[in-house]
């Protein structure tokens, strides 16, 4: 089991790496408990919001995004109410693969069959226990590749191509 968690978390890329994180004022709570939480291998830098006050969704999940774009070992997570706004802003970002998860079963998928790089929340529709399942089984969880290596480079392929 340990050395499970181990090579998932070097097949992640993300063992000793920096995670972002982000969310609006729907996720700020749920965002502060994750924080708060010691998760193997994640480091979190923080990148709002910082307080309950409303603030737009859009401003945090491009910023998180636009990051995640540029490094392709980059990891994130996002957070709102419903998690679809957050995951639509990601999603038009060069090789951004943003994955709304509300179970552990669907954190793991979209890690073996999309290869997510981005870990999107429902912070209104799970409780707090459940996204710390959810992010630790996302961040432990390694893509498989093989046929799905196929599928997840189509994803980028316009209808012309
Ligand atoms: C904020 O009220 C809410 O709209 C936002 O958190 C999110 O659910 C949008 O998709």
């Amino acid at each position: 089991m340990f050395f499970c968690t181990f090579a998932a978390l070097i097949i992640i890329g993300i063992l000793g790496m920096k995670v972002l994180i982000a969310s609006d004022h729907a996720g700020f709570e749920m965002k502060a408990f994750l924080l708060s939480q010691n998760i193997p291998g994640v480091e979190w830098e923080d990148l709002g919001t910082y307080s309950s006050e409303s603030v737009d969704y859009p401003d945090f999940a491009h910023k998180l995004a636009s990051a995640v774009s540029a490094d392709p070992n980059q990891y994130g997570v996002l957070i709102c109410g419903t998690g679809n706004g957050m995951a639509m802003c990601a999603n038009k970002h060069a090789d951004v693969r943003a994955g709304l998860c509300w179970s552990t079963e669907i954190a793991a998928l979209v890690r073996q069959h999309n290869n997510a790089n981005i870990l999107v929340m429902p912070a209104r529709f799970i409780d707090k226990c459940t996204a710390l399942d959810i992010t630790n089984t996302f961040f432990t969880t390694g893509f498989e590749g093989g046929r799905h290596l196929r599928r997840v480079e189509k994803i980028n392929l316009k209808d012309d191509e």
